[in-house]
């Protein structure tokens, strides 16, 4: 059932934001988007429009529910105008100094219930939210991309989050028609990309030692486990450096050396094999 008349804010028109905008607007949010140049909200919006479009195109969606999902979206460079949110999801670059700055400003700005949630996909939330006077209201919401395709939700649980936030966040993200799975504690990689990790470590030592092909450890994932794709071939996809630099981050912080990656994994690295992207990786693209 749609939730009408609440009040969204996303903060960030880039893939993730412009994503979670369009469900939520959908869903019957009133969306306000912001992000930091008018370039960036047009690139966002024309994104969300032709997403729109391409769902009607398909009879998925009534032109009429996508007009309405549309005039539901403010896009401003002020981000004062999350002053009224019940719920402000911060979608902006990967970098700390970046999201801390934005939370201690929302901070300052949103009302006392409102939920601040970050769709970080590897920093800490206890992180961002020490950035806050109010680190029970800060929660982790990692949407998946594409977010209108994806059902996923992973909810991040701060060191300080409370119940009452988490479930907050739950009911936001179920509005928005996601499933939720909570991580309960503020682990690197959270569980999405802790799970990722191990695998596509363990196949790329499994490759690197010659115990078998990229091919067939992939082979035997898709057609033993019912895995949509192999790790060599998700690594390749994902990008072989965006792994590394998650296994790193996730090995740095656990010590587990289920995480640390092996060295031919760094070397594809540096000679620029890093998969789809620069045309080569596990495989030849
Ligand atoms: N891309 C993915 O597959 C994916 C998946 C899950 C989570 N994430 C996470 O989501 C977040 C956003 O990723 P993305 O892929 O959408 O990035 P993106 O580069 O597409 O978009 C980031 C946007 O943030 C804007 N921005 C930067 N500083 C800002 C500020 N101070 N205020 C407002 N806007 C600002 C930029 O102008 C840009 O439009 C990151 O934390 C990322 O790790 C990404």
């Amino acid at each position: 059932m749609a939730v009408v008349g609440k009040k969204l804010a996303v903060v960030g028109a880039g893939l993730m934001g412009s994503g979670i905008a369009q469900v939520s607007a959908q869903a019957g949010w009133d969306v306000t988007l912001r992000d930091v140049t008018g370039e960036a909200l047009t690139r966002g919006t024309d994104g969300i429009k032709a997403s729109y479009e391409k769902f009607v195109s398909k009879g998925k969606l009534e032109a009429s529910a996508a007009e309405a999902a549309l005039a539901r979206i403010t896009t401003t460079t002020d981000l004062d105008a999350a002053a009224e949110a019940d719920v402000v999801v911060e979608a902006v670059f990967e970098k700390i100094e970046v999201k801390r700055e934005i939370f201690g400003r929302l901070d300052t700005l949103v009302k006392d219930g409102t939920v601040l949630a970050s769709n970080t996909s590897a920093i800490p939330i206890t992180k961002i939210a020490a950035a806050t006077s109010r680190p029970e209201r800060v929660v982790g919401t990692h949407f998946f991309s594409p977010v209108p395709m994806m059902a996923l939700c992973e909810l991040v649980r701060g060191h300080r989050t409370s119940d009452e936030t988490l479930a907050a966040a739950r009911e936001f993200a179920e509005s928005v028609g996601k499933t939720c799975v909570v991580v309960n504690r503020d682990v690197a990689g959270f569980v999405t990309t802790r799970l990722i990790s191990a695998l596509v470590v363990e196949a790329a030592k499994l490759q690197e030692s010659g115990v078998a092909t990229a091919e067939d450890i992939d082979t035997a994932c898709k057609l033993g486990f019912g895995h949509a794709m192999g790790p060599l071939a998700t690594a390749d996809l994902t990008g072989v450096d965006i792994l590394l630099h998650a296994s790193e981050n996730i090995y740095a912080e656990s010590r587990d050396p289920k995480f640390a990656p092996p060295e031919s994994m760094r070397r594809m690295v540096d000679a620029g094999d890093i998969g789809r992207k620069s045309g080569r990786g596990y495989y030849d693209h």
